[in-house]
């Protein structure tokens, strides 16, 4: 028995930042992304006699896995078990498993891998036990959150949301689809300013969210207005409104995360200067671009098609960084 799954990284328009339950990967609140089309992961599952992960970069050379990498791979994997075991599969997923990892995420361009590579997981699983259990897509999304909350998104193409559910059962949280990969074809042009290493990983950032005194009241302006007005944005095409809730979003994660003990600063100068870069030329040319950054200085700009080509010539013209260009993709894929 075999799978192999294809899948890509998203972009938070609501951001997720902070758990209810970090061991089970539940978020305090609602979030929402649009899926992206490249750069692409691929995960093989195997049927062998002992537990292996083998690891590839982008020019196919293998890695050598860190031991808590291995470990949240493993951790993973018991989790998804538990899972399964909840939907009276208990050993659909044997531990004598080889997996196959090959991402064509370059390192340090500062995109996230985590959201590409366990939603690709999730749907190597399912495709995997698909001969003793057919899971929906929002139970493989569920699987992708035990080892990445927001790789649950990046299950769906278009756009897509993490609902918080509520209470601690492991299925309390999944993901859902706002709208097609044809909806609304948005790009996001991503200006990487810096190759260095992040020094506080997102797992161990979520942990911390709940010590800055504005977490619980940016918990509540997500639910009783961002996400809706957001899904709104999304359903309507109205790209003023996406502009400004979703700036909104990120300026207001980003605030959490400075005022967080410790604080931690994601955000370098070189952000700021894209940031206001980018704001200038907008008003000037009345372009329809937003701009948003995760738990790192990269700045990803969303446009439409029409001012896809005046963003791309805008990022390129950005000394010392690195541009990726890509657009809204159709989401995890079982290829084989
Ligand atoms: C800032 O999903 O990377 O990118 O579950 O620990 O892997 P883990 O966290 P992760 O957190 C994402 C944080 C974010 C915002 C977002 O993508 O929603």
């Amino acid at each position: 028995m075999r799978s192999l799954a294809r899948s890509t990284p998203n972009i938070a328009l609501i951001k997720y930042w902070g758990n209810r339950n970090e061991e089970l990967r539940l978020p305090m609140a609602d979030s929402l992304s649009m899926t992206l089309d490249h750069p692409t992961v691929e995960i093989s599952i195997e049927e062998s006699n002992q537990f292996a992960i083998h690891s590839f970069d982008p020019q196919g050379k293998k890695k050598t896995l860190t031991e808590k990498q291995v470990n949240r791979w493993k951790k993973t994997l018991d989790l998804c078990c538990t899972y399964l075991k909840t939907l009276g599969a208990p050993d659909a997923l044997p531990k004598n498993i080889t997996l196959g990892v090959r991402s064509h995420i370059p390192p340090a361009v500062g995109l996230a891998s985590s959201a590409a590579v366990f939603s690709c997981l999730g749907k190597a699983i399912a495709g995997f036990i698909a001969p003793s259990i057919a899971l929906t897509d929002e139970q493989v999304s569920i699987l992708a959150r035990l080892g990445s909350g927001s790789a649950a998104r990046s299950i769906f193409g278009g756009f897509s949301a993490l609902l918080a559910g509520e209470g601690m059962d492991i299925k309390s949280s999944a993901a859902i689809q706002i709208a097609p990969e044809d909806h609304w074809p948005l790009h996001d042009i991503i200006v990487i300013p810096s190759h260095d290493e992040k020094k506080v990983g997102s797992t161990e950032g979520h942990a911390l969210a709940s010590t800055s005194p504005f977490y619980a009241q940016r918990v509540e302006d997500i639910r009783s207005r961002r996400q809706p007005e957001c899904i709104d944005a999304i359903l309507k095409r109205d790209f003023e409104k996406l502009q400004r809730v979703t700036e909104e979003d990120a300026l207001d994660m980003h605030h959490v995360m400075e005022t967080s003990t410790p604080p931690l600063k994601y955000l370098t100068a070189d952000t700021h200067r894209i940031v206001n870069a980018i704001k200038d030329l907008r008003t000037k040319e009345h372009l329809p671009v937003l701009f948003t950054m995760d738990a790192g200085p990269t700045v990803h700009l969303i446009c439409t098609e029409e001012a896809e080509s005046k963003v791309l010539a805008f990022a390129n013209a950005q000394k010392g960084c690195t541009i990726f260009s890509t657009k809204v993709g159709p989401g995890a894929q079982i290829i084989a």
